[in-house]
């Protein structure tokens, strides 16, 4: 007779505090006293891109937001609030913006399907294929094509922390944090650093996007 898998997770987790305790008897102790992770990771919520295990930290290492596709969507207030806490008050030293190939939603918004309330989620990765539509059309291998945009998706969002206040002003005052786009590879489990250049693309949209922050915080 085979458990069901909702029924195993409790034993799972027996196991896993009993072998936390043997390494350290204080683990859980220490956890209870506060957080201080350096990393803020925002990723897709597919069960194969396991954020915390792919990347081998520890509880307490890393503030983790999960959606459909890794979005950072303007007038999101769910993303908003994670990024703004991380940043403001949690002070971390990394945003890591991490896709994957083979996702579900960068296939689906791609595919001519009327998705429900996914539509108006899923119109963001539209409008990062409308923006590199040239770039996209001119590769002909379909796979190697949504894998790119995988890649530019990323790319964007990582664009979108760039265009709020609160990396703006944490940035200009300390050098913090940094922007980093990767993408997981689930097919070889390899994860894959994009090396978004944050400070020139920061550079390059500051005409549009700059909220003078850096002149509030003076006052
Ligand atoms: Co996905």
């Amino acid at each position: 007779m085979s458990m069901d898998i909702f029924d195993q997770i409790f034993d799972n987790n027996k196991a896993w505090v009993k072998a936390q305790r043997e390494k350290d008897p204080h683990f859980f102790q220490s956890l209870s006293e506060g957080q201080n992770p350096e990393i803020l990771y925002i990723g897709c919520s597919d069960s194969r891109v396991t954020a915390e295990e792919m990347t081998g930290v520890l509880p307490g290492q890393m503030f983790v937001h999960r959606n459909v596709a890794n979005l950072v969507p303007n007038n999101d207030n769910n993303s908003a609030a994670v990024i703004e806490y991380a940043i403001a008050h949690l002070k971390v030293k990394h945003v890591v913006v991490c896709g994957h190939y083979y996702c579900g939603g960068i296939k689906s918004a791609m595919q001519s399907m009327d998705l429900g309330i996914l539509n108006p989620w899923l119109r963001n990765i539209r409008d990062v294929y409308r923006f590199h539509k040239t770039e996209l059309n001119a590769i002909a291998d379909e796979d190697n094509r949504y894998k790119r945009l995988v890649e530019l998706n990323v790319k964007e969002q990582c664009i979108n922390v760039i265009k709020m206040a609160v990396w703006q002003k944490h940035y200009l005052q300390t050098g913090f944090p940094k922007i980093h786009g990767l993408v997981f590879d689930v097919r070889s489990g390899e994860l894959i650093d994009l090396h978004f250049d944050f400070q020139r693309e920061a550079l390059a949209i500051r005409e549009i996007y700059d909220l003078g922050t850096q002149k509030k915080s003076r006052n």
